[in-house]
């Protein structure tokens, strides 16, 4: 694809409504897990977001139909038949685009008995092994799972047969969680994952399992249980959740840029992590039954805090970068310690750019208030560090050139619509140095 940048003139507050796209991390578990149906299934509030678009490639190149429709309000409604899936093997050069791809091991070892995968990709933050999926599916009864048996960067997994286990994970994973519930939903007999991620989206993707004829109890919890069952009979409608992530990023821009902004369609109980550190700092955070509406008090200084990332019920590490943008925004020192993953700060030399003060020691960034950003060209380095830099973007003073923008666009559907629609002033531009390029004419 080829690159494309994104063009904001900042220091407009955000004002007004704004909906909530479908989860990200929701529905690419969701859609690996139909390819397991003996029957149909229908998928509403699908975002229109371009890692869902490979995912939907990667079924289809096993074999699956699916018909993407797009609904009124703009999300996808994808009706998925997998039955006529004829291959083990999802080894095309599409899988190494995203991370989510390795869910396909556990959905075609409950489907095939067999799996082909190349090693998946996603965003950059440090090393991203897959070790405690391995270690689970050969606990499960999978040959092929150990590191020696990745042979040109394609590991093949075959289930002799594939029993339940007791699985132990030392790391709340989100990914081994999912690709254990897949591949355990169709084993021989009962598995129990003890320390298990809880993630939303890790409920999102049991409910939908159990909506297809599984049997799983306790996902949202440390301890899940899950029976194995032969057949998945599938014909069912479902509604992907609300994604938490996106929320925030908007939680966030409403916030810096001294706006007035009421978020529907979102679940305010999966921001309690981002709405207690906002409240904090002095910002003003109504919720509703599905709303969040972020404000400024009159005349309230807002001041720093420190923020840890952690699993779930923690604050997110997808949300780290985007709340750095806020600390920078606040009066004093505060501080940002990424506990997730290894090196998740390679967007710091970007915001610096744009006049954060920041200095980072190993995990932790160290970020010292300023009045504002001021516009400058800058780099999406990956997702959620693109996000960040729409933040700072739409708060700064000037304009702001984010090159690279096509990596926000694999997670926000809609980005530049709806912050349009708020007041903002952003648009896309093929031109990947438009900011050079406009100074110079
Ligand atoms: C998912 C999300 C990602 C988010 C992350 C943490 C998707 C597609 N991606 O990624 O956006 O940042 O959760 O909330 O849902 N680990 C191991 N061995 C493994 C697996 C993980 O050591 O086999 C470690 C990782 O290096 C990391 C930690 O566990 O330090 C958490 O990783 P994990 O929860 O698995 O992240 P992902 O599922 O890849």
């Amino acid at each position: 694809m080829k690159p494309y940048s994104y063009r904001i003139e900042g220091g407009k507050p955000l004002k007004g409504d704004v909906n909530i796209s479908g989860s990200k991390n929701a529905v690419l578990g969701v859609l690996a897990a139909s390819m397991m149906i003996d029957g149909e299934c229908t998928l509403e509030n699908v975002p229109d977001i371009s890692d869902v678009h490979v995912m939907i490639d990667l079924c289809r190149l096993l074999g699956a139909r699916i018909d993407v429709s797009t609904a009124p309000e703009g999300s996808l409604v994808l009706k998925i038949d997998p039955r006529s899936i004829n291959t083990y093997k999802a080894t095309g050069r599409a899988v190494s685009k995203i991370r989510a791809s390795y869910y396909l091991l556990g959905a075609l070892l409950g489907r095939c008995g067999k799996a082909s995968l190349s090693m998946p990709g996603g965003c950059n933050f440090g090393q991203r092994p897959i070790d405690l999926h391995l270690k689970a599916f050969k606990a499960m009864g999978a040959s092929g799972a150990s590191p020696e048996d990745v042979v040109g960067g394609i590991i093949t997994l075959t289930a002799d047969p594939l029993r339940g286990a007791k699985v132990f994970f030392d790391i709340a994973s989100v990914g081994a969680t999912i690709n254990v519930m897949l591949a355990a939903t169709k084993a021989q007999g009962n598995t129990t994952i003890i320390n298990a991620a809880k993630e939303p989206h890790i409920v999102d993707v049991a409910n939908f399992l159990n909506a297809m004829g599984a049997r799983i109890k306790g996902a949202g919890t440390d301890t899940i249980k899950i029976k194995g069952v032969p057949v998945l009979p599938g014909n069912f409608s479902y509604s992907i959740i609300p994604d938490q992530i996106e929320a925030g990023t908007y939680m966030i821009a409403a916030a810096v840029t001294g706006g007035d902004v009421t978020i529907h369609n979102m679940i305010p109980t999966h921001m309690e992590p981002l709405s207690t550190k906002m409240r904090e700092m002095g910002y003003l955070i109504e919720e509703g039954d599905d709303t969040i509406r972020v404000a400024r008090y009159e005349n309230t200084k807002i001041t720093g805090t420190n923020i840890k990332t952690s699993p779930y019920p923690g604050f997110p590490t997808d949300l780290q970068p985007q709340a750095v943008v806020l600390l920078c925004m606040s009066k004093g020192i505060s501080k940002m310690h990424e506990n997730v993953w290894q090196n998740r700060f390679q967007y710091i030399p970007e915001l610096t750019k744009m006049g954060a003060s920041i200095n980072i020691f190993d995990r932790i960034a160290l970020i010292e208030g300023i009045e504002t950003f001021k516009g400058a060209s800058v780099n999406a380095t990956d997702l959620r560090a693109g996000a960040a830099l729409v933040c700072a973007a739409l708060a700064a003073n000037g304009w702001t050139y984010i090159n690279h923008a096509e990596k926000i666009d694999r997670g926000y559907e809609n980005i530049v619509q709806k912050l349009n629609s708020l007041g903002a002033s952003i648009c896309r531009t093929e031109d990947e140095n438009g900011f050079e390029q406009d100074m110079e004419a």
